[in-house]
Order: C-alpha cells, then structure tokens, then sequence
C-alpha cells in the first residue's frame, strides 16, 4: 500500500524562490492495482511521482510505502530500499542511458543493489527479452539504436530491480501508435501477469478508460476528484472545465446523444462498451444492426446517419 497523507510539497523551499507544487495531497494506491495520474501540463504530476521513491521529500505531511515512512525528516539512507521497490520510468527514460553495451546499461542497477555480475546479466537478459530487445542488440552501444528501442532498454533497466511498483512518466510520448500499443500491453502484461502496482501518467484518456482501475485528478497541484475511469468520464462538463479530454468512445457516444440517436444510461468510456450500449439499445433502427461495428468509419457514419448513409427509421 501506498499512502500520501496530507503532501505539500514547495520548490526551493526556506528560500526567497520557494514555490509550492503540491497542496494536501491525499491518495492511496492499494498494492496490484492499475492507477492513473491526470492534469494539466504544470500540474505537479512528475514532482507527486518523484515523492513515490524518495527523490523528493515532502516539505510537510508523510509519504508510506510499505512500512517505510518518508516525511521532511527521513535520512536518505533510510529511503533507499525505497528505490528497489518503486521503479520510476521517467519522461524521456532514454536520456538516461549511459553504459557501453546494452547488457552492461540493465545490469548496472541490480549490480548497484549488490548483486553479482552474473546473476545481473542474468537478470538483464530476461529483461530485455521481455521488452522485445533481440538478443543481437545486446552487446551494442545504446546510442546506435532508434530511440523507441532506447526507451526498451531504459524500461527493461528500471524492471531489472524487479520493483514491486512501476511509475510511468508518460511512457509513450513520441512513439508511433504501433510501439505506443506494444509498449502499453507490456504494461498490462506486467500488471496482469506478474502483478505489479502500476501508477500511470499519461493525456491520452483511453489509456486512462482501457488499463486502469482508478484515476486521481490533479490541477494546480491539488486533487480534484478521483474515482474509476467510469466514473470520472461520466462528468464531461468538469472534465471540460478543468480542460481535459474524454476518451473517444465516450466522445462518440456524446455526438450521438447530442444528435438524439441514443440516450445512455452510463456513457461508454471504451469501444466495447459502446459497441455493447448500442447493440442492447432497444430503439436500435434496423438497418444499424447490419452496420458492421468492427469498422470503425462505418460504425460512424452509420450511427450519426451521415455520409450517404439511408436511414430507415
Ligand atoms: N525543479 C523545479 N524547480 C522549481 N519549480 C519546479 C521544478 N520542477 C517543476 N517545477 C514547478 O512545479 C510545478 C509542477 O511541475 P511538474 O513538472 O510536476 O508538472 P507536470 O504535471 O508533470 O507537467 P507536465 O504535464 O508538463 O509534465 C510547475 O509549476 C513547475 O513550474
Ligand atoms: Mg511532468
């Protein structure tokens, strides 16, 4: 279990340039579970994370993670078990490589953590496998790859402490969508499979409605709401005040709404969900139930009645 209780958190603090980031923050995030962070850009989503593995301290009030308790009095050396059980990918990971080879860049944190070069290449090799670096790769500098195969071995780094608890800084910023997708499924793998405690940022709100299972909104370094992704999705208009997005299955279902097609008792908040509200739904025209929900164009076009498409009803 993680718990923050009462975090404030001020930038050069007990100095004339002091600036607060974090106001009271209060959150829990429950061990195994799939947690995402959301705000605006300045909102204090990077300087919470950083509090999750000791970088930070907070300035008042206590971060727990398991039974170790950070607050502005800890020692560091009282923190640094902390940083095996919390692994924090940060934005941008791949700046952060540094080693010769690939291997000796993934070994180099268990080896930190006292391990024995074998057992570390050990460990590396299994995880850079499981980040899909091919074992070609593996003897060659980290510079000479492409930066989304950076960003593997940087992860496959941070899973090499073997962490309980994986914080990711917007893991997929600037990659295409098929290594976006890849890398979001190793994500849930790693929840699903080997449970681990993951803890998302993200902006992209169907990441947020289709991996996880609890949401904190954050602005101006203060939480705003927090709940399931279904339940902060069904308050479009918040949302929309406090400039954030909708996830596109739930967008959709607003245009229909809007148009007087459909009235949802709860939007959707991921395509199947959509795809399930609309087949149940009892005033379904007849021509919609031939529309062939898989493509998403026709699904569109044929539910809004537009693009040529004949409504019979
Ligand atoms: N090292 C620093 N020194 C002083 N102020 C900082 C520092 N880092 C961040 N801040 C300030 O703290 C606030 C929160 O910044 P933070 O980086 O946590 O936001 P964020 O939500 O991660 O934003 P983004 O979505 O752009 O990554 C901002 O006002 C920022 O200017
Ligand atoms: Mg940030």
């Amino acid at each position: 279990m993680i718990k923050f209780d009462k975090v404030n958190f001020e930038y050069q603090a007990k100095t004339p340039f002091a600036s607060q980031a974090l106001f009271d923050i209060d959150v829990e995030i429950a061990d195994g579970s799939y947690t995402a962070l959301i705000g605006h850009t300045g909102s204090g989503k990077s300087t919470l994370l950083q509090h999750l593995n000791g970088l930070l301290q907070p300035t008042a009030g206590a971060v727990t993670v398991g039974d170790i308790v950070i607050t502005s009095e800890s020692r560091q050396k009282n923190i640094k078990p902390v940083r095996k059980r919390v692994g924090v990918v940060f934005q941008f990971p791949e700046t952060q490589l540094f080693d010769e080879t690939v291997l000796k860049d993934v070994a180099f944190g268990p080896q930190n953590f006292g391990a024995a070069k074998e057992a570390a290449e050990k460990i590396a090799r299994e995880k850079l496998l499981q980040v899909g670096i091919a074992e070609e790769l593996f003897e060659r500098p980290p510079f000479e790859l492409s930066g989304g195969q950076m960003r593997r071995v940087a992860i496959a780094g941070i899973l090499a402490m073997e962490p309980q608890v994986l914080v990711l800084d917007e893991p997929t910023a600037g990659l295409d969508p098929k290594a976006r997708l890849e890398m979001m499924q190793l994500f849930r793998d790693l929840h699903d499979e080997q449970g681990l405690t993951v803890i998302l940022v993200t902006h992209n709100m169907d990441d947020v409605a289709n991996y996880a299972d609890f949401v904190y909104l954050l602005e101006k370094g203060r939480i705003i709401d927090f709940g399931t992704p279904s339940q902060i999705f069904q308050k479009p208009d918040f949302l929309a005040e406090h400039q954030l997005g909708l996830p596109k299955a739930t967008e959709f279902a607003l245009k229909l709404q809007a148009r007087g097609r459909f009235t949802f008792e709860r939007l959707p908040i991921t395509r199947l969900e959509l795809v399930e509200a609309i087949r149940q739904s009892s005033n379904l025209p007849k021509h919609f139930s031939q529309l062939k929900l898989s493509d998403e164009n026709t699904l569109e076009a044929g539910l809004l009645g537009e693009r040529g498409t004949k409504e019979t009803n």
